[in-house]
């Protein structure tokens, strides 16, 4: 089949706005796509506001040498990762195609760009033409109902009936394989609400709440969430990290989160850019398993601000600890993001999202992405062995395990607080690590 070309204009949101950002050429046959490039607007060039599309191939460090050129990916790859961070991934595939009512996988890159809708994640929108208005419509907590009903039709490849299409608006945008939509609250707030799947055999909704909320008593960086029982099902809802609500030319004081920020009379909805780990370690998606932490670590050091790099390469190091203690082994590169905070103004570690421990019965485990010297596998010893990576020293990450430890182990307690059953804590439990068993005593001596 001979390949086409299309252009597509992306627009950047900045400060509460959509302006023309690039064009984007895209080179493909019915349903691979062979090339892209992207060209700056020269206008976007010039404003002082900014922000690119991803500091990998895309970076606006030398706006002078980018004028008028055509860029292409870096690494020889087929996509810009800034412009594939903007597409949806599985689950927005399968609602697109159940809307335009064509076969899995079936159409052209271009397409499912287009029909992704502008609540997508992260600052741009890609549309066909320049003239083309937002499409961003976004459901009512009370329309969570009909959006879920949409999607487990979607999931069982039954047609949806036009009563419950609201889903081929709110469901399109975001990544991710697991049914989802994004909905606001009475005040206006951004949610993504995540449901159950028809595969489910524990309450995933529930557990990936609870872990979340373990990861927070953890100190790691987690988004506000929370659980709603919609009829009998229950769905998971994380607040948007990458959206804040501001006055007109101002910021959030620094240190608070953009996710404390609520729509006041005055304030206008902003958006942040966001990228995935994928985009920054710059490969394919394919390629995700030979990577490892150590290679986020080191894409933290070249493209986030100085002034985050450190406390965000203790919290990735915290991250990977916390994977390894609840076995959560869907740890890839696009589960790892990264958001362009204004005030800074910088790239830096996105919050944590898309935590679910997995129950398992194997006493040698291994996560998705390389931990240290011993590769994937999930053991404490590994993980401190390279220390060095995250610019740690041996007592420093000896210290964030002993701080993580401390909390995990009293998972039991924390879930029983969050509503999990007993009969859920059972099923869950196994996916649970002690540390006694993923470390060795020469290591547990060097905790606090
Ligand atoms: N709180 C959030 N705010 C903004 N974007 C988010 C948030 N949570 C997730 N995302 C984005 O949405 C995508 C899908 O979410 P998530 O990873 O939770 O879904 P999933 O279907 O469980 O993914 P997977 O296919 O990895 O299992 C993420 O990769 C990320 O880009
Ligand atoms: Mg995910």
């Amino acid at each position: 089949m001979a390949a086409k070309d299309s252009r597509l204009a992306v627009f950047a949101n900045l400060s509460g706005g959509w302006v023309p950002c690039s064009q984007l050429q895209l080179t493909e046959t019915a349903n691979t796509l062979i090339a892209s490039s992207l060209a700056y607007g020269l206008n976007y060039l010039k404003r002082s506001n900014a922000i690119e599309i991803d500091p990998v191939g895309l970076g606006l460090s030398d706006r002078q040498a980018i004028q008028g050129v055509r860029l292409q990916p870096p690494n020889r790859l087929a996509f810009f990762g800034g412009i594939r961070d903007a597409a949806p991934d599985a689950w927005g595939r399968r609602v697109i195609e159940a809307k335009l009512k064509v076969p899995a996988n079936s159409l052209p890159e271009s397409q499912y760009l287009l029909h992704a809708g502008s609540e997508r994640v992260g600052a741009l929108d890609i549309r066909a033409t320049l003239n083309d208005a937002p499409n961003a419509a976004t459901g009512q907590l009370h329309t969570l109902a009909y959006l879920m009903e949409a999607a487990q039709r979607i999931e069982a490849g039954l047609p949806v009936p036009a009563q419950l299409d609201a889903i081929f608006i709110n469901g399109t945008a975001m990544g991710g394989a697991r049914p989802k939509a994004s909905v606001r609250d009475e005040s206006g707030v951004l949610w993504l609400a995540k449901f159950a799947s028809g595969q489910d055999r524990i309450d995933v909704p529930l557990i990936e709440y609870a872990a979340l909320q373990l990861g927070r008593e953890a100190s790691l960086n987690v988004p506000p969430v929370r659980t709603l029982q919609v009829g009998d099902r229950r769905v998971m809802m994380i607040r948007r990290f990458d959206r804040y609500w501001a006055s007109t030319g101002e910021l959030p004081t620094p240190h608070i989160p953009f996710t404390d920020t609520i729509p006041t009379p005055g304030a206008a909805e902003h958006r942040l850019a966001f990228n995935s780990g994928l985009t920054w370690v710059g490969c394919d998606e394919s390629e995700s398993r030979e990577k490892s932490y150590g290679d986020l670590a080191e894409a933290i050091r070249r493209y986030a601000h100085p002034s985050v790099i450190r406390s965000d390469n203790a919290e990735l190091f915290k991250r990977m600890i916390f994977n390894i203690l609840v076995s959560n082994d869907d740890d890839h590169l696009r589960n790892h993001g990264f958001i362009w905070d204004p005030r800074l103004p910088g790239w830096r570690l996105s919050p944590l999202y898309d935590v679910m421990p997995r129950p398992s019965l194997a006493t040698e485990r291994f996560l998705h992405l390389g931990i240290g010297p011993q590769g994937r596998v999930a053991t404490l010893d590994n993980a401190l062995a390279s220390h060095a990576r995250f610019t740690l020293s041996e007592r420093e990450a000896a210290l964030l395990i002993g701080q993580v430890w401390g909390v995990v182990r009293e998972w039991r307690v924390y879930f029983e607080r969050d509503g999990v059953p007993d009969s859920e804590i059972e099923l869950i439990a196994p996916a649970f690590r002690h540390i006694d068993t993923v470390s060795s005593h020469e290591l547990r001596r060097k905790l606090p």
